[in-house]
């Protein structure tokens, strides 16, 4: 058996030329699934019609330079997933793994789980996935530009008694501000993330515009779309076919419906089982019919001869992930208010800052990554019952996610139909809303916009679970 000396060691470490603090450790943790290199870097590609984009971001496996998307990352729920993030870009990131309900210390947020990742240093993720699902990761640091260069990946993870469909097509959806030749141009406009947001230029889905994806004649196709996009709410809808919603957020709906047209913005998840048309070459198309004008977003073409004669009338609501339901007579209430506030300029940090303040929680618009925050929302006592009494007080949508927990939503008035558990409500405009959650989750847990021009000028806060 040959012994590593110290010599190649140490070699070895140059190589990986990277300095592991606070991570999981692997080496010393027995028991936990060999990890996966998750190389953030730059790359380029051809988003645009005109030409080609230099200095993309995102994600490669391994040691091979990335070509394209960062990588749909599998994970099998209950079982244990590692990742050494080596990070070779120009600037400290770190990694969110988005809906995860996973220990505090892998959350990925600067700061306040973890030192940043400085370029050439890395940082090792590993937990187990407790609920099966469509997820996604992203950079928790100056979002705006990592995440609009590219940062964005779909993570599955995997269910043992997952019922087994004739195809599955992942979307990553996502827009680019890209000028001539594909070039970036400013990431935001001030007058534009004091509204709405800013949008994008160019729409992709999987960074293509438009993509064509085969499945079979007559099939069932499993359809995971995440919008991955820093501002864009999708309303989706299909054409020429029909479609079962099955799951939102990462969780089962409970009783799946067709699909006609569906809001989700910035973070959010759909999962649909769609209906190949029987005759070869025929396709249908998923769009976007939010404004005035739709477009396509993806189409999906039956090819393989026969028809395989599915019915969507087979499908069965896939199963539900232990999520702690909220004691709504012991549950202590939580006011929360999302307003504009009076624009000021904001802080610098390490992470990045866009120059301004709009938003606010409570009144307080979040000052940036800093050492030393403001304080937490509130302290949640780890196992009691919340419910968080949102009000959107603003003439825009606020897609708002929370970290590490998911909740429940109970009641609205603005909504009939109420989702499953979420990470991530889609309040509509002067929304009212209760959502109810048990803390089952120590530590601290970011709770913001996920329109990333919100989330970077005031529309950010935390609980603290102890
Ligand atoms: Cu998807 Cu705080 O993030
Ligand atoms: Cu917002």
């Amino acid at each position: 058996m040959a012994l590593l000396s110290r010599r190649t060691f140490l070699k070895g470490s140059a190589v990986a030329g990277a300095s592991f603090a606070l991570g999981a450790g692997f080496a010393a943790r027995p028991g936990i699934a060999s990890p996966v290199t998750l190389k953030a870097q730059f790359t380029e590609a051809a988003i645009a019609s005109d030409g080609v984009t230099p200095k993309l971001m995102t994600y490669g496996l391994g040691d091979e330079a990335a070509r394209g998307m960062p990588p749909i990352l599998r994970m099998k729920k209950g079982e244990s997933f590692a990742a050494r993030l080596i990070n070779g870009l120009d600037e400290p990131t770190t990694v969110h793994w988005h809906g995860l309900r996973i220990v505090n210390a892998m959350d990925g947020v600067p700061e306040m789980t973890q030192p940043y990742v400085y370029p050439g240093d890395g940082f090792d993720y590993a937990f187990t996935p407790p609920d099966a699902g469509t997820f996604w990761y992203h950079p928790h640091c100056n979002t705006l530009t990592q995440m609009g260069h590219g940062m964005t990946g779909v993570i599955v993870v995997e269910n043992p008694d997952d019922p087994i469909f004739d195809a599955e097509v992942v979307l990553n959806l996502r827009d680019w501000r890209l000028g001539a030749g594909g070039a970036f141009i400013a990431p935001f406009k001030p007058r534009d993330a004091a509204k709405g947001g800013t949008y994008g230029t160019v729409r992709t889905a999987n960074w293509q515009q438009e993509p064509v994806y085969e499945a079979p004649t007559g099939g069932l196709v499993r359809v995971r779309i995440a919008a991955t996009d820093v501002t864009r709410i999708y309303t989706i809808g299909i054409e020429d076919g029909q479609g079962l919603v099955v799951a939102l957020d990462g969780n089962a709906v409970a009783a799946p419906f067709p699909l006609d047209r569906l809001d989700f913005g910035p973070g959010q998840r759909v999962e649909l089982i769609v209906r190949m048309p029987d005759e070869e070459g025929k396709s249908i198309k998923l769009g976007n019919f939010r404004g005035s004008s739709p477009w396509t977003i993806t189409t999906l073409k039956a090819v393989g001869g026969s028809s395989l004669k599915r019915s969507l009338q087979d499908v069965k609501p896939l199963s539900a992930n232990q999520i702690a339901e909220a004691d709504l007579s012991t549950a202590e209430r939580i006011p929360l208010d999302f307003t504009a506030t009076a624009e000021h300029k904001a802080t610098e940090s390490i992470c990045g800052s866009l120059g301004y303040t709009f938003w606010a929680i409570n009144k307080v618009p979040w000052q940036g990554d800093t050492p030393d925050p403001v304080a937490p929302l509130s302290d949640l006592k780890l196992g009691k019952s919340y419910v968080l009494q949102v009000r959107n007080r603003t003439p825009h949508a606020h897609p708002i996610h929370l970290h590490g927990l998911s909740f429940r939503v109970l009641s609205s008035n603005k909504r009939t139909f109420l989702p499953p558990p979420t990470d991530t409500i889609l309040l509509q405009p002067d929304e009212q809303a209760e959502l109810g959650l048990v803390a089952d989750n120590l530590g601290d847990w970011l709770l913001h916009c996920h329109i990333i021009e919100h989330q970077k000028t005031g529309m950010s806060a935390y609980f603290r679970v102890v």
